[in-house]
């Protein structure tokens, strides 16, 4: 036996107010329906189904995992849409259904449905509502348990009372829910074949139905408005923050931090607030990140300072670095331990080595930079002349001067001195001390101009 998981996500989601499908509104910038999808490779499932409907090309396109998708073409009830998956599961596959909109269910919450699941028992995921008012409720009998399901439209008053609902989510064996959905009408107030019609056939023919309640109920929470999506991504920002804390990190405000990816940060490592998160981040041990930083794809060494407002792509930084505050790391920056990266200075696709200083105002790219380097302030690598990237090569122990350019491809060699303001076009060799600098030259008493006083009319 095999477990598969049927997911369905062919609704419209007209709340939403989108020419894109509901389910491809994303959570921590995943969509809703791979969030699902996630939590199914989690429980090891053989196989995903994705019921697809309403804008099911663009769920194709936009999801990036792999599954089998099945198409229900009109819309006909939940019943009918798991009956499309049936063609692809195995009489003997355990089969979980779960929703596209609904992104936040803990595979822990799941795998207690799945070990429930034989040829005479059905589970349920429930949950009890103060307000269960849209919901399926659960009618059970005098000793608990379940009869069935009946749907907001469909109960009597005294039905509509039971706090407990019906959060869709259940396991089957794939031989009873194929027997039960062949069986299953349309005769009910929304003229819709219902999933939940399949507990009351199974009871009748003595089967039984378990019920887990998750240990928290936005486990199965839907997504059918923006206001809805946007309590969600809090939801899910607070869990990422309650899970960085209890490994050991400071967070300034647990409410302000925003993680889109995989964050992964050493102990006693403390984030500022406001600060973002995206793609793989891997962070070691007492890393401190100021204020308002974005820091994608990267990779930080322990105990390196990152001051506020700093930008950081797809770059490498290594231990006991000091950046920012308002630095940028760009694509393919890597910086070996001890380097300094200062205010308003971008680095891009450069190596720069232990210990080198780019403190103020200045572009580094293409670049390899050597150990003990001290960039001045204002100092650009001329690196594209319009149609190609050229290398700038500077070796340990240069010293550069503010303001100097550096066109590639150019190599200043070991311990060179560059005096301030200069350009440079052609090799500089080891010890050397190179410049280039117009004369200064001197008026005295120079007349400096006078305002104007504005004629009164
Ligand atoms: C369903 C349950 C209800 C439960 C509630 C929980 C049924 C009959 N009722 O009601 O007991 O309390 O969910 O939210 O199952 N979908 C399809 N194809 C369809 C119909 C629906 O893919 O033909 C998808 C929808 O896109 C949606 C999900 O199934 O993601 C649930 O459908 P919806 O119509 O919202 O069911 P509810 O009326 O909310
Ligand atoms: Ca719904």
């Amino acid at each position: 036996m095999s477990l598969k998981v049927v997911i369905l996500a062919a609704g419209k989601g007209t709340r939403m107010k989108s020419a894109m499908p509901k389910v491809l509104h994303r959570v921590a910038h995943k969509p809703m329906v791979e969030h699902v999808i996630d939590a199914a490779a989690d429980l090891g499932a053989a196989a995903t189904v994705l019921v697809v409907g309403h804008g099911a090309d663009q769920v194709r396109e936009t999801v990036t995992r792999s599954v089998e998708y099945v198409e229900q073409t009109e819309q006909l009830g939940t019943g009918h849409a798991v009956q499309q998956a049936v063609p692809l599961l195995d009489a003997v596959d355990t089969v979980l259904i779960a929703y596209g909109d609904v992104p936040l269910t803990k595979p822990e919450t799941l795998q207690k449905l799945v070990g429930d699941v034989s040829d005479s028992n059905l589970a349920l995921l429930t949950v009890n509502m103060d307000d269960p008012t849209g919901y399926g409720r659960i009618v059970r009998d005098t000793s608990g348990n379940v009869l069935g399901i009946v749907e907001q439209k469909d109960a009597t008053g005294e039905q509509l009372n039971i706090q407990e609902v019906n959060t869709g989510i259940l396991a089957a064996k794939a031989s009873v829910l194929d027997e039960l959905l062949g069986r299953i009408d349309n005769n009910n107030a929304q003229g819709e074949y219902y999933l939940t019609d399949i507990f009351s056939l199974a009871v009748e023919q003595g089967m039984t139905v378990t019920t887990h309640q998750p240990d928290h109920v936005w486990e199965t929470a839907g997504v059918n408005s923006r206001l809805q999506l946007a309590e969600l991504e809090r939801i899910y920002q607070l869990n990422q923050a309650d899970d960085l804390m209890t490994a050991g990190v400071t967070l300034r405000d647990p409410q302000r931090i925003d993680v889109r990816g995989n964050l992964t940060v050493g102990q006693d490592s403390i984030i500022d607030i406001n600060c973002l998160f995206e793609g793989d981040v891997t962070i070691g041990e007492n890393v401190e990140i100021g204020p308002n930083c974005i820091i994608s794809n990267a990779t930080i060494a322990s105990g390196t300072v990152i001051k506020a407002n700093t930008v950081i792509e797809d770059s490498v930084v290594g231990k006991n670095c000091t950046l920012g505050p308002f630095a940028r790391l760009r694509p393919g920056a890597e910086l070996a331990e001890d380097a300094h990266i200062g205010n308003f200075v971008e680095i891009k696709k450069s190596v720069i080595n232990k210990g080198s200083k780019v403190n103020h105002l200045s572009y580094v790219g293409d670049s390899i930079v050597g150990e003990k380097v001290n960039i001045g302030a204002g100092t650009i690598t001329c690196n594209y002349d319009g149609a190609n990237k050229h290398q700038t090569v500077i070796e340990d122990g240069v010293f550069i001067g503010s303001c100097t350019q550096l066109v590639a491809p150019v190599t200043v060699r070991e311990n060179a001195v560059i005096g301030a303001g200069s350009t440079i076009t052609k090799e500089v060799a080891a010890n050397q001390l190179a410049f280039t600098r117009a004369p200064v030259k001197t008026v005295d008493n120079w007349p400096r101009p006078v305002k104007k006083t504005p004629v009164k009319k």
